[in-house]
């Protein structure tokens, strides 16, 4: 019989998830199995635990209460690949995830990334086609206290590992905190835990098999010991082609008898399926509503109606990705959820992308979700909820692509995206997304977040424990 999960045994970016204003993602290869193992055990302690996390979480509430600085706080974690699990004596297919066991570059054609083998300029960059053994999530509330932290981390390593790539993101500058870089409110739907957490939502909580292995409602009911309480991270490097993007809703602005509606903002909202601020499309479809955006009591209160795209439409990203309405069972949706994680990377759009309508500057997010099966989370939501036109299914008009991370899965990567419902006056009419995507993958990797227990008495130097939870 499992004990009930205890906080401070899962890492704390699981849940409650690191309050952050930037965070490093420095991927590494082990170089020295046994030496790692030791010095592993001396990490453990540095580890930020749900416990720790959700402790800090409410100290930054407070403080915020009484003066405007920031505390200054930084939150380590780690997670493995596969080949990282390998290493470290212990075989990955016993957790029983083939996306994990492969790695995400065998994975990639199929999420419909663009590899271009013969091309000089691939889109999957080169160190995400190497081996990478694990990431380090380093994140605070500002660039400096990460550095120090991650420098912290890497001297208790003691040169056990080897880097491959150092990612850093940031959040966007003044009042685009909080904003990804097309500029839409982001982090407003993720699923509260079972007995983890408060849910505000109204959505109601998933069980905690959903995101935590070895628990109720996972999908798999033999884990070995090591995943109890572990989680599976997908990450993701999303280039963002902003000023492409600008210019495609300017030039496709939607026209609907109202002057005061600017019609490349409701464009804009109709692909994402909520307003800048947060407002959800269900709610309130022809203007944004900054107020209810804000409450988190009414801003995930809503369902699609599944015979209409007129308030929004089928294949807004956001409905592509929690078809509530769609799917009538809750059932069918909640083994799908995943707890995002990620953050904004690179600067603003220039005046210069800006007028050229092209990007110059490399700019993103850095995209991570949690979750206890890759084939039931992040894979399935990309392959079988974002990229088909099919998806929502049974509908009156095919959805098309989600036009904001659909992508087309063939072997060239040929053919232009589309979708319907675009125009509210005119929901059957197809709307021509264009050959160019404004998402770009550029690679990414599967691990796996191990319990804290799990690290410091089984990953660490020391025993392993055999068989299954
Ligand atoms: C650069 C790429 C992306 C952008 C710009 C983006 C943007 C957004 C925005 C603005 C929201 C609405 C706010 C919120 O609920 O947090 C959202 C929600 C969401 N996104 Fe993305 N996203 C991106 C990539 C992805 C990917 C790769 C996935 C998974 C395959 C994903 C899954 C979701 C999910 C599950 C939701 C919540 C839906 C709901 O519960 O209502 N997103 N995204």
């Amino acid at each position: 019989m499992t004990s009930p999960i205890e906080l401070k045994h899962i890492q704390g970016d699981i849940v409650p998830g690191f309050p952050k204003k930037a965070e490093s993602f420095f991927f590494f290869e082990i170089e020295n199995v046994d030496a790692f193992r030791r010095e592993l055990n001396k990490l453990v302690p540095l580890i930020a635990t749900g416990e720790s996390v959700s402790s800090d979480k409410e100290a930054i509430r407070h403080q915020r209460q009484s003066s405007s600085s920031l505390l200054p706080v930084a939150f380590l974690n780690i997670a493995f690949s596969a080949k990282g699990l390998k290493k470290l004596g212990f075989d990955p297919a016993e957790a029983q995830d083939d996306g994990f066991t492969n790695g995400q570059f065998a994975d990639a054609k199929e999420l419909g990334d663009d590899l271009k083998p013969s091309s000089s300029d691939p889109d999957w960059i080169p160190e995400f086609q190497k081996a990478i053994d694990g990431v380090l999530l380093v994140a605070g509330d500002s660039k400096h206290s990460v550095h120090r932290h991650l420098r912290k981390a890497l001297a208790l390593l003691d040169g056990t590992v080897k880097e491959v790539l150092n990612l850093f993101g940031h959040v966007r500058p003044g009042k685009e905190d909080g904003h990804e870089h097309f500029g839409f409110e982001d982090g407003l739907s993720n699923p509260v835990v079972k007995d983890l957490g408060t849910d505000l939502s109204g959505q109601g909580p998933v069980n905690q098999g959903v995101i935590l292995c070895g628990r109720d409602g996972d999908s798999i009911s033999d884990r070995p010991s090591w995943a109890l309480d572990g989680s599976f991270l997908a990450f993701r490097l999303l280039q963002q082609l902003v000023p492409e993007f600008d210019q495609f809703l300017a030039q496709n602005a939607l026209q609907v008898g109202d002057p005061t509606v600017n019609g490349a903002e409701l464009l804009g909202a109709r692909l994402t399926g909520r307003w800048k601020s947060g407002a959800p499309l269900a709610l309130t479809p022809l203007r944004d509503d900054p107020e209810l955006a804000k409450d988190p009591k009414r801003n995930n209160k809503f369902e699609f109606n599944p015979d209409s795209q007129e308030a929004c439409p089928f294949a807004a990203h956001v409905r592509k990705m929690n078809p509530r309405g769609d799917i009538l069972l809750e059932e069918f949706i909640n083994p799908h959820r995943v707890l995002r994680r990620g953050i904004q990377y690179g600067p603003e759009v220039s005046a210069e992308e800006r007028a050229q309508n092209r990007t110059d500057m490399d700019r993103g997010l850095l995209f991570v979700s949690y979750q206890s099966s890759l084939r039931d989370g992040f894979q399935f939501l990309q392959k079988s909820w974002a990229n088909p036109t099919t998806f929502p299914p049974g509908k009156t008009q095919e959805p098309g692509q989600d036009p904001l991370i659909g992508q087309i899965v063939d072997p060239d990567n040929q053919g232009a995206r589309s979708m319907t419902g675009a125009n509210p006056g005119d929901t059957g009419s197809t709307l021509d997304l264009g050959f160019q995507k404004w998402v770009v993958a550029k690679g990414g990797e599967y691990f796996f977040s191990p319990s804290i227990p799990v690290l410091r008495d089984v990953f660490s130097a020391g025993f392993t424990i055999q068989g299954e939870i």
